[in-house]
């Protein structure tokens, strides 16, 4: 092919790197680039670039065609005259930087704080980012208690350990804060009994002291510096009563997270909150059986230092209870006290569904909620997860240099060190996209500090918008009827042609071969009708499949499928091929790029399939077959030291 002849290599063009067709490594020329006949399709592939005057490229040795959309790596060098070629740049600029710091109030936990991105569909861009957990972190810690009768106890150990507990926090940082609530459930039948004398004091302590009226949620004590308050407030609280054993320890949990003025809660702190309980929890559902059927909106509610929203609002789901806490940055620690009214694993069930929460078993004396609130803690600022909200379209991948990676973070970090994140971003496509930034935040999870991408996507080319100096409205070189967009006529509806001549009925109009890629070919592939000359290819009932290509020859549902998903959903269809998002390849974008599939757990020593095969498309190859099977090739039956 002479096409060989014109490669050229203009790798300057790109400010990244281009994609590069990683499936076979065969250079070939089926990605059609000229056969896309208007700039926007043509830019929508980033190995295709626009020139506003036609050229001549071959179609076989001795056929030449005239074209505007051209695949990058096989042009001729000034084939397009200057001022002409359509390829947008992508862009790269860091708006905020600040370095990390730890400083009493100004703290530095990730730099930098804001990009902006101006980038083509898939092109992949990477960049670093730095996060490190600052010394002396502010802290706060609230902790709110089940108050229900057999919690008595607890509460009076706790009073007791209110000021160990202040001490030993103070000295992970001078800047500690402590508060206090406590809940019971929902004050109506069948949750609570409501007769009268029991309302007022649902039960009778030792000692012959009247439990105080049930209530939903109270905060006792806001979030302060002065710790001695903070026992004083847990022993003066008085506990109270109800009826079933699960209690309203959910419609707590969001009051305090929400009520950020009335709790205290700093933007610039580590928020802890402990959640210490005997008893199961109500769901999201449950309160129906009080009468409260709205869906609970976390909102605050508080009238007072008391959750008002009751009778209302209903039990929040766990989901939303996840979201939420997310959103407000809350570190959960749940002390559970073993008791035959719960199973451990419904809050370590919750545990799991809550992210940057712990769950700990607080013994029957107490005492061990210091060491349980400590190494809950350290467990948090151990790690560091980053959360990303890219939508669909935004493919994101992270990496980074610590040696104990998690996936989208790193455990067994310590305060200081520095951990450097890598980044991938990839736009895959323009949907959705309005012209406005789209807005992608790195955040680590707990921390109200975050990176922030403004993401810009070049879609279309400024040649089609009207008012663009090679934008021309009823162009007389489109016989008066088509605009001349970029280089090329768009004609008026009926019409067609490459300048407009033709209006589909008259005999010159059905001359068809230019409508015929080889000669023995169909006219437009038997997919489209030929209309001077010009191919229309027929649409599809489902709107999902398109059919495209100067000669209709393309189509992008064709491709090869894996378990039923065109490319395995892990790329796109263009013209019958699969291009497959990073880490993929194979015909149907079936195999990954990792030989870790290929390794057993636990076993990296053992290497790729034992030492004893290769991996091909994430299954073992046993190199002698005859003699060793198994998914890792690790098994030998025959062998005879078995
Ligand atoms: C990771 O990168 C940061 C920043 O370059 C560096 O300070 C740190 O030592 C690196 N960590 C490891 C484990 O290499
Ligand atoms: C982070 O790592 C990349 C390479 O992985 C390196 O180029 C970059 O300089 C590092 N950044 C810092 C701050 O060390
Ligand atoms: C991601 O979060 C940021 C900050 O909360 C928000 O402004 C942005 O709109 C979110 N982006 C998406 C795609 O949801
Ligand atoms: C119209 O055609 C003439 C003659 O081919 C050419 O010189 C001119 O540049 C064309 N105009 C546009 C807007 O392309
Ligand atoms: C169709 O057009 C080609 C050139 O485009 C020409 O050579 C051929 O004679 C035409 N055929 C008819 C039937 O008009
Ligand atoms: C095929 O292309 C059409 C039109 O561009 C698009 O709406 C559809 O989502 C595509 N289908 C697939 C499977 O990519
Ligand atoms: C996977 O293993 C094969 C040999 O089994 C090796 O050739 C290839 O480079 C490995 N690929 C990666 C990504 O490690």
């Amino acid at each position: 092919m002479s096409w060989l002849m014109l490669a050229i290599l203009l790798s300057s063009i790109s400010l990244f790197s281009t994609q590069k067709f990683e499936n076979d490594g065969v250079i070939e020329k089926n990605h059609d680039c000229e056969s896309y006949v208007n700039c926007g399709d043509c830019l929508g592939h980033l190995e295709c670039l626009w020139c506003i005057k036609p050229f001549e490229s071959s179609k076989s040795d001795n056929e030449y065609t005239r074209s505007h959309c051209a695949w990058r790596e096989f042009l001729e060098p000034n084939f397009c005259p200057p001022g002409l070629l359509v390829d947008p740049k992508s862009s790269k600029a860091i708006i905020t930087q600040r370095p990390l710091q730890s400083a009493q109030t100004d703290n530095v936990q990730i730099t930098p704080q804001k990009i902006k991105l101006t980038l083509r569909v898939g092109e992949e861009h990477k960049f670093h980012f730095q996060y490190a957990q600052a010394k002396n972190y502010p802290i706060d810690l609230y902790y709110v208690m089940d108050y229900s009768a057999s919690m008595e106890k607890h509460r009076i150990k706790l009073a007791k350990l209110g000021n160990k507990l202040a001490e030993t926090m103070k000295k992970i940082t001078s800047n500690f804060r402590i508060g206090f609530g406590s809940f019971v459930d929902k004050v109506n039948s069948p949750f609570v009994s409501t007769v009268p004398e029991l309302l007022k004091s649902p039960c009778t302590l030792n000692r012959g002291r009247k439990c105080v009226a049930p209530y939903s949620f109270k905060n006792h004590m806001p979030l302060s510096t002065d710790h001695s308050k903070f026992s004083y407030q847990v022993s003066q609280a008085q506990v109270s009563g109800n009826l079933d054993s699960p209690e309203g320890g959910l419609d707590a949990l969001v009051q305090a997270i929400v009520c950020k003025e009335e709790i205290g809660w700093r933007q610039q702190a580590r928020h802890l909150l402990v959640f210490s309980t005997d008893a199961e929890f109500h769901i999201a559902g449950d309160g129906k059986l009080v009468g409260a059927i709205i869906p609970n909106d976390a909102k605050c509610r508080m009238n007072g230092n008391k959750y008002e929203g009751y009778l209302t609002y209903d039990y929040p789901s766990i989901s939303h209870l996840n979201d939420v806490a997310g959103k407000n940055n809350i570190n959960l620690i749940f002390a559970i006290v073993k008791s035959h009214n719960l199973n451990m694993r419904s809050y370590e069930l919750l545990s799991e569904n809550i992210e940057n929460s712990k769950v700990g078993v607080l013994d029957e004396s107490s005492e061990n909620v210091i060491d349980l609130v400590l190494d809950n803690y350290n467990k948090i600022v151990d790690s560091v997860l980053i959360d990303t909200n890219s939508t669909q379209h935004v493919q994101i991948e992270l990496t980074s240099n610590c040696t104990t990676p998690i996936k989208n973070g790193c455990s067994d970090i310590h305060v200081g060190e520095v951990v450097n994140f890598t980044a991938s971003i990839k736009p895959l496509s323009c949907a959705g996209y309005n012209g406005k930034p789209i807005t992608i935040s790195f955040k680590p999870a707990g921390i109200d500090e975050s990176l922030t991408i403004e993401l810009d996507l070049i879609c279309g080319c400024d040649c089609e918008v009207p008012g663009n100096s090679n934008y021309f409205p009823n162009s007389a070189n489109c016989s008066g009827l088509g605009e001349m967009v970029c280089g090329v006529c768009k004609c008026s509806p009926g019409r067609y042609g490459s300048q407009c001549e033709c209006d589909g009925q008259h005999s010159h109009s059905l001359n068809e071969t230019d409508c015929v890629q080889n000669p023995g070919d169909s006219v437009c592939s038997g997919l489209g009708s030929c209309k001077c000359g010009k191919c229309e290819c027929f649409s599809r009932p489902n709107s999902d499949q398109k059919i495209s290509g100067k000669f209709c020859q393309c189509d992008n549902y064709s491709c090869n499928r894996e378990h039923g998903l065109l490319c395995a959903g892990r790329g796109r269809c263009s013209c019958g091929r699969c291009l497959c998002n990073a880490g993929w390849s194979g015909s149907a974008c079936e195999c990954p790029d990792s030989n870790s599939t290929c390794i057993r757990e636990g076993r990296n020593d053992e290497g790729v399939c034992s030492g004893r095969g290769t991996c091909v498309c994430g299954k073992c190859e046993c190199t002698e077959s005859e003699l060793y099977t198994g998914k890792f090739c690790e098994l030998c039956p025959t062998c005879t030291d078995r």
